[in-house]
C-alpha cells in the first residue's frame, strides 16, 4: 500500500478499502504524511464525497486514535446531546438539568467557542469556580452521585483535532462525510448509548440551506446505527439567535430563570428546548426495541411534543431541574449562590442602548455576523492566551418578524472596553434589515430523524 495509489484512486472517485483508509488516518496522526498529501486526500473527499461504507471506515479509524469512555461502573442508560453549533444556544444548560431528572444519565462533553459560535464549556466557566476539567473517576463518581456533568471531553478521537485544522486550513470544512465523521467520530468515542443530535441550519449555522441539514442528518444517523446506537435527530432554525440573551454569563442567568419557571420569556428557546427533551425521554422509554431498529425512520416532531410536553413542562413547574442544576454546579465546585441570584456575578464594563433608526418588520438577521459581533464585544479569543470577558454579550428585545418604531431599543450591548463595542457596532449596525412588510417565514423545526 503506498499514499500516491490511493491519492490517485480517491481523485478518481474508485471505493477505498478499510484498510486504505485506516493507513492514511492512522499515518497521518502518527505525522508519517506530509500535510500537502493528506490536504489532497481531503480536497478529493470533499469533491468526490465517500460512500456510506467508506464514511463508517473514515469514522472508526479517527475513533482508534483516542480514548473511548467507560461508563460500565454507572447503571443505567446513558444519553450525550449534542447541538452542531449557533448563536444563543443555551439548550444544553437547561436540558441535561431537565432530563437528569427522569434519571437518565448524562455524561455531557463539550466544547469551547467556535468562531461565531459559542461554547457550553465557556459558558459555565462564567460562574465563579466551575470545574469543566473532570477526571475519569470524577466523571463516573458525577454519574452516580448526581446523573450528569459537564466538562471538557478527554483525549477522544485524537486524529480529528489534526485533520480539522488542516480542512480548515485548505478550504475543506464544509464537506458532509468530513463534517459526520468529525462530530460522530467523538460521539462514538464518548460511548454513551444514546446520541441526540441537534444539528441547526440557516445563515448562523454550518450548514446554511435545510437540504444540506438532512444528508448531514442522515449520513450521522447511518455512522450512529453502524456502531449500534440508538440517535435522534432534530434540524433546527439557526436564521436568528437561538436565545435573546447571548453571552457567556447571560446564557446562564437565562437558562436560571428559564429553569424558575419563566420559560415563556424564551419563545423560540423554549421549543427546541421541548423538542429535544421530548425526543431524548421517546428514545430513552423506547431504547430496548429501538437498539434492534435499524431502518431510518422520519418523525413529526408535534407527535412527540403532544406526547412528553405537559410532562416537561410540570417538571420544570416542580423545580426539581433548577435544584438539578445547582447540584451540578455544586458538584463541578461552582459558586450555586448564583441560582438565588442570578446576577450576582454580572458587572459588564461597557453598556450600550442601540436604538431603531427606522420603523418597519425585522425582515432579516444576519446571524452570522451577531455571533461575530458578540465575540468582538468580548467573547472570543484572537490567541489562545486571550482572556474572555464573560459578561460581555447581547440582549435582543426584538425577534425576526416582530414590528419596531424608529427610536425603539432594540438591543443592548455589554463590551470589555470602548473600542470593542465601536468594532462590534459596525458590524451589528448592517446585521438587521428593517423592511416596510415582512416576507420572511420563521420555521423552528421541521422534522427529526431516528433510527
Ligand atoms: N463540528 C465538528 O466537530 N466537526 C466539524 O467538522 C464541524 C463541526
Amino acid at each position: 500500500m503506498n499514499v500516491y495509489d490511493i491519492l490517485h484512486k480517491k481523485r478518481w472517485n474508485k471505493k477505498l478499502s478499510d484498510k486504505e483508509i485506516d493507513f492514511m488516518i492512522k499515518k497521518f496522526y502518527y505525522s508519517e504524511i506530509p500535510d500537502y498529501q493528506m490536504a489532497a486526500f481531503l480536497t478529493s473527499i470533499a469533491i468526490n464525497s465517500l460512500t456510506e461504507e467508506e464514511t463508517f471506515y473514515f469514522t472508526k479509524s479517527i475513533i482508534e486514535t483516542g480514548q473511548i469512555m467507560d461508563y460500565s461502573q454507572v447503571p443505567g442508560i446513558k444519553l450525550d446531546k449534542h447541538s452542531t453549533g449557533g448563536v444563543g444556544d443555551t439548550v444544553s444548560l437547561i436540558a441535561i438539568p431537565i432530563l437528569a431528572t427522569f434519571n437518565i444519565k448524562l455524561p455531557k462533553l463539550s466544547g469551547r467557542a467556535l468562531g461565531h459560535t459559542g461554547g457550553t464549556i465557556d459558558k459555565l466557566e462564567s460562574i465563579p469556580n466551575f470545574n469543566v476539567n473532570l477526571n475519569k473517576e470524577e466523571m463516573i463518581d458525577s454519574l452516580n452521585k448526581v446523573g450528569a456533568f459537564i466538562a471538557l471531553p478527554l483525549d477522544l478521537a485524537s486524529a480529528d483535532k489534526k485533520i480539522y485544522a488542516l480542512r480548515d486550513l485548505t478550504a475543506n470544512v464544509d464537506s458532509i462525510p468530513l463534517i459526520a465523521s468529525s462530530i460522530m467520530s467523538k460521539k462514538i468515542a464518548a460511548n454513551s448509548d444514546i446520541i441526540v443530535l441537534d444539528v441547526k441550519y440557516g445563515n448562523g449555522a454550518f450548514m446554511t440551506d435545510y437540504e444540506s441539514a438532512i444528508n448531514l442528518s442522515k449520513t450521522m444517523l447511518k455512522i450512529g446505527k453502524y456502531f449500534n446506537k440508538v440517535i435522534g435527530i432534530i434540524i433546527s432554525d439557526m436564521n436568528e439567535m437561538l436565545n435573546s440573551y447571548i453571552g457567556n454569563y447571560l446564557e446562564v442567568v437565562s437558562a436560571i430563570s428559564f429553569l424558575k419557571g419563566n420559560y415563556n420569556n424564551f419563545n423560540k428557546l423554549k421549543y427546541v428546548i421541548l423538542s429535544i427533551c421530548s425526543l431524548s425521554l421517546y428514545l430513552y422509554e423506547n431504547y430496548e426495541q429501538l437498539q434492534n431498529n435499524k431502518e431510518l425512520k422520519e418523525i413529526n416532531i408535534q407527535e412527540l411534543l403532544d406526547r412528553y410536553e405537559t410532562k416537561i413542562i410540570k417538571k420544570i413547574d416542580s423545580l426539581e431541574p433548577l435544584n438539578k442544576f445547582k447540584e451540578i454546579i455544586e458538584n463541578q465546585k461552582g459558586d450555586s449562590s448564583i441560582i438565588n441570584d442570578e446576577y450576582k456575578y454580572f458587572t459588564p464594563k461597557v453598556i450600550f442602548d442601540y436604538y431603531s433608526k427606522v420603523e418597519g418588520y425585522i425582515d432579516f438577521i444576519d446571524t452570522y455576523n451577531l455571533g461575530l459581533a458578540a465575540g468582538i464585544l468580548g467573547l472570543s479569543r484572537k490567541t489562545k492566551e486571550d482572556v474572555i470577558d464573560n459578561n460581555s454579550g447581547i440582549i435582543m428585545y426584538k425577534r425576526l418578524g416582530d414590528y419596531v418604531k424608529s427610536g425603539e431599543k432594540l438591543m443592548t450591548l455589554f463590551a470589555k472596553d470602548q473600542q470593542s463595542l465601536e468594532e462590534a457596532l459596525k458590524i451589528i449596525e448592517n446585521s438587521i434589515k428593517i423592511q416596510k412588510n415582512y416576507s420572511n417565514s420563521i420555521k423552528y423545526i421541521y422534522n427529526s430523524f431516528f433510527i
